[in-house]
C-alpha cells in the first residue's frame, strides 16, 4: 500500500471528517467568502459562447489549440516581447501545471544531455520532486527559505547557485512561490539572472500563479520577461488552474524560448513526438474557455478584474488572521502572514502543532505548516486564529 499524496491526500482526509467546523487549508484551490468553489463570471460567459456555437468535439492537434497556445505565450512573455514577436518560441498545450511540467521534464531528459540534475528551491512544491524524478532526472536543492526569519534566504540562495555545476537545470517559481509565499524582489531577480547566466544554467520557470502574487498579470510575469531580455532562453510551464479557476479543466502550457524561429520549429516537432505516445493530444474544453477569455477583449478585461478580486480577498484574509491572533492574545510575531504573498502562507507551525490542529480542531493543512489562505473566510478566520493560538501558546 502506498502512502496518500502529501497535498491531495489532505483533501481525502478532510472529506472523511464529520465535524461541521472543519476547514480544508490543504490544497491550493480558491474559495469565495462563503467557502464555496468559485467559478469566474468570465468563465461562465465563455462557456455560454461555446454552448451557443454548438462547436464540435474533434481531436485537437498534438500541440493543442493554436489560439490558446499563442495567447498563453503572449500572456507570459508580453505582447511587446522580442521573443514573442519574432516567433523564436514554441508553446504547446499541456495538462494544466503538472502535465506541462512533465512535458518539459521529459523533453529535458531526452535532449538536455549536459546534465541530469535539476536544482529545486528548498522547499518547493511537493509535486516537483516526483515529476522530475519520474521523468528520469536527479533532484538537487538550493537554499531558498530561512525558517528563522520566515523570509527569503537570498544570500544562501546566491551562494548555493554560484556552486551549481555549469549547464545544470535550475527550477525557479516565477511568482507566488509555493509553499512559502516568499518571492525575490526585482533587484534580487536581477542578481539571480546574472548568476544563472554566469553559471550557464538552463532555467525552468514554473508560473502557476500569474496574477495571484500582485493581482497584476504583467507584474507577476516580470521575472520571466526580464530573464528572456537578458538573453536567457528559458523553458516555462503555465497553469490556468488558479488564475482562471479552471482546476479540473486541466488547461496549461509549456514553452521553450529558442535561438530563432527555425529552431522553434524543430523543438516543436520533437515535443509532438514526445506528447503523442503519452496522451495523444490534449483536452479541448478548458483550452477553449481560456482561449476565448484571453482573445476576447471584454472578457479579458473582466478576467483581470476577477483575478485581482481573488488576490485581494486573500490579502484581506491574511490581515484578518493576524488581527484575530492578536485578539486571541497571541504574543508571537505573525508578521510573515501578511508579508508573504500569493495563495499560501508558510506559517512556521511545527508538524506536531499541525497534527493537533487536524485532530483537535479539524483544520486540515499540509504537514509542512503551509495553509492555503484561499480557504479562509470571514466566517471561519476567528475559529482558525483561536485554534492556532491554542496550539502555539
Ligand atoms: C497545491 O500546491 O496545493 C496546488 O498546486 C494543487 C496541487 O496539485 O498540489
Amino acid at each position: 500500500m502506498g502512502p496518500p499524496d502529501p497535498i491531495l491526500g489532505v483533501t481525502e482526509a478532510f472529506k472523511r471528517d464529520t465535524n461541521s467546523k472543519k476547514m480544508n487549508l490543504g490544497v491550493g484551490a480558491y474559495r469565495d467568502d462563503n467557502g464555496k468553489p468559485f467559478v469566474l463570471n468570465c468563465v461562465r460567459k465563455a462557456e455560454a459562447m461555446i454552448a451557443s456555437k454548438k462547436m464540435d468535439k474533434e481531436y485537437l492537434p498534438i500541440a493543442g489549440l493554436a489560439d490558446f497556445t499563442r495567447a498563453s505565450a503572449e500572456l507570459a512573455l508580453g505582447e511587446n516581447s522580442e521573443a514573442f514577436k519574432s516567433g523564436r518560441y514554441v508553446t504547446v498545450q499541456g495538462i494544466s501545471g503538472t502535465g506541462s511540467l512533465r512535458i518539459g521534464a521529459n523533453f529535458l531528459q531526452r535532449f538536455f544531455k549536459s546534465s541530469r540534475d535539476v536544482y529545486l528551491p528548498k522547499p518547493s512544491w511537493g509535486n516537483h520532486t516526483p515529476i522530475f524524478r519520474d521523468a528520469g532526472l536527479q533532484l538537487q536543492a538550493y537554499r531558498y527559505y530561512d525558517p528563522k526569519t520566515c523570509s527569503l534566504d537570498f544570500s544562501g540562495a546566491m551562494d548555493d547557485i554560484s556552486k551549481i555545476p555549469e549547464k545544470s537545470i535550475i527550477l525557479l517559481h516565477a511568482c507566488a512561490h509555493n509553499p512559502t509565499g516568499v518571492d525575490p524582489r526585482q533587484e534580487q531577480w536581477k542578481e539571480l539572472a546574472a548568476m544563472v547566466k554566469k553559471r550557464n544554467l538552463l532555467v525552468y520557470f514554473d508560473m502557476a500563479y500569474q496574477g495571484f502574487a500582485s493581482g497584476d498579470i504583467n507584474r507577476d510575469a516580470w521575472a520571466v520577461r526580464y530573464f528572456i531580455e537578458q538573453g536567457i532562453n528559458v523553458v516555462l510551464s503555465q497553469s490556468y488552474a488558479k488564475n482562471m479557476g479552471l482546476y479540473g479543466e486541466r488547461a496549461g502550457a509549456f514553452t521553450v524560448i529558442c535561438s530563432d524561429a527555425e529552431e522553434a520549429k524543430r523543438v516543436e516537432s520533437q515535443l509532438k513526438i514526445l506528447i503523442r505516445p503519452m496522451y495523444s493530444n490534449p483536452p479541448l474544453n478548458g483550452a477553449r474557455i481560456a482561449s476565448i477569455i484571453l482573445n476576447t477583449p471584454d472578457l479579458r478585461k473582466e478576467w483581470l478584474v476577477e483575478v485581482k478580486g481573488m488576490a485581494d480577498r486573500i490579502i484581506s484574509m491574511r490581515n484578518q488572521l493576524v488581527s484575530n491572533l492578536k485578539k486571541e492574545g497571541s504574543s508571537h510575531n505573525w508578521q510573515h502572514i501578511t508579508d508573504q504573498i500569493g495563495m499560501f502562507c508558510f506559517t512556521g507551525l511545527k508538524p506536531e502543532q499541525v497534527e493537533r490542529l487536524i485532530k483537535e480542531f479539524s483544520i486540515y493543512m499540509t504537514k509542512d505548516g503551509r495553509i492555503s489562505v484561499a480557504g479562509v473566510t470571514s466566517g471561519n478566520v476567528g475559529y482558525l486564529a483561536h485554534a492556532i493560538h491554542q496550539v502555539t501558546k
